[in-house]
């Protein structure tokens, strides 16, 4: 007999769509029989990490039969002096995917909602029906809306919650799309949502933002108590293959959190590797320069070429092609570099480029404007 193993899955299993990563460069390689391929798919850091952490990791003598200090009592410390917060409101991830996944088991379950925008980041939607909460999703600001087209429509999220809500997701800045919130917008939001309602600001690109107006949400942890700030060392400190991230929230939130957390989630290289990563200050106002000046040079080619684009804060570009974007997706390729498709999201006529070092970014420049004449 047969089994149909789907329905074997709980509710909300059954209904995900899994998570679409961006193609791996192996991947490529192995099907074009190509090398030195240059990958801008997945908003990792081309800079690579600081020479601290080369340094940690060539000199590791481990015994790898140990576990790891399933605490994280070292590189919680350190954030928690560099932050300025207590070691108890911190809680590890492996990646900040996996603490978006934590929220989402202490908080959601089948009956519960969560808010998210139309456009955000492609977990929320896998994470909160993975534990059979229903998702609510708020349609994003028009594309031609004059402050931050595709962004967080707050109003609109506002407008989504009920006596079921317990949480809300807000990317800032937003993945795909770049777009961000103001300090004093999501101020004004927070304190209009019922207390009893967890608000998650998803910051992994937080580093890399220089508006003045982008909030300092950590200073908010005290009138918020429902608030949970959430960072990676994936993106600005370049550890996206070790897997590290992190929430700040009140003790009480991340008291919860830690009751689902795997005990050892985070691996004893990753440790080691954050906590030195945060040593070199210099390295990562480096990146944020180079990231400032790329993406300078995509706004100004694409408005040399008059091609749309999404203001972006992070450390990737969303470019509109006004037709589907995928045979463009395709040439690429076919010249060994990798962008990100984004129809999952809803924006078939859009690919995301991430930025990279000035070679690079001309690297994949050229091979755009070649495949667009095409
Ligand atoms: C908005 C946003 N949040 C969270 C993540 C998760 O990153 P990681 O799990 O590598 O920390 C990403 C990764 O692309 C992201 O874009």
């Amino acid at each position: 007999m047969s089994i149909n193993f789907h329905k074997l899955a709980v509710n909300g299993v059954q209904k995900l769509t899994p998570y679409v990563p961006g193609k791996p460069i192996e991947e490529l390689e192995r099907e074009l029989g190509i090398s030195g391929t240059l990958k801008l798919a997945s908003n990792e850091n081309p800079m690579g990490p600081s020479e601290l952490v080369t340094e940690v990791l060539s000199n590791l003598k481990l015994p790898l039969s140990l576990y790891p200090d399933g605490n994280g009592f070292i590189l919680k410390q350190k954030l928690a002096d560099k932050l300025s917060r207590k070691q108890t409101e911190i809680t590890l991830g492996n990646g900040s995917n996996d603490v978006l996944d934590l929220i989402a088991r202490a908080f959601l379950c089948e009956g519960r909602e969560a808010i998210y925008s139309e456009y955000a980041f492609a977990v929320y939607p896998i994470s909160v029906q993975a534990v059979g909460a229903t998702a609510k999703v708020s349609k994003a600001l028009a594309i031609d809306h004059k402050e931050n087209p595709y962004g967080h429509d707050l109003d609109a999220m506002f407008e989504l919650i009920t006596k079921k809500t317990r949480v809300i997701f807000i990317a800032n800045p937003n993945n795909p799309t770049g777009t961000w919130l103001k300090t004093t917008e999501l101020d004004n939001f927070i304190t209009k949502v019922p207390d009893d309602v967890i608000v998650v600001v998803d910051e992994a690109y937080f580093e890399y933002v220089e508006e003045v107006e982008y909030p300092d949400t950590l200073q908010w942890l005290g009138k918020y108590p429902n608030l949970i700030v959430t960072r990676t060392f994936s993106k600005i400190y370049a550890l996206a293959g070790l897997r590290v991230g992190y929430a700040v929230s009140s003790s009480e939130i991340a008291d919860l959190l830690n009751r689902v957390r795997q005990p050892f989630n985070v691996n004893t290289p990753a440790l080691l590797a954050a906590t030195a990563a945060l040593d070199d200050q210099e390295h990562l106002e480096n990146c944020v320069k180079v990231n400032s000046e790329g993406l300078k040079f995509w706004q100004t080619a694409c408005e040399e070429r008059g091609l749309d684009y999404i203001p972006s804060v992070g450390n990737f570009i969303t470019i509109n092609f006004k037709t589907n974007a995928m045979p463009i997706y395709e040439a690429l390729l076919q010249e060994a570099i990798i962008v990100r498709p984004i129809a999952n999201y809803g924006l078939p006529n859009h690919l995301r480029i991430t930025i990279s070092t000035p070679e690079e970014n001309q690297q994949c420049l050229t091979a755009l404007d070649k495949v667009m004449k095409v």
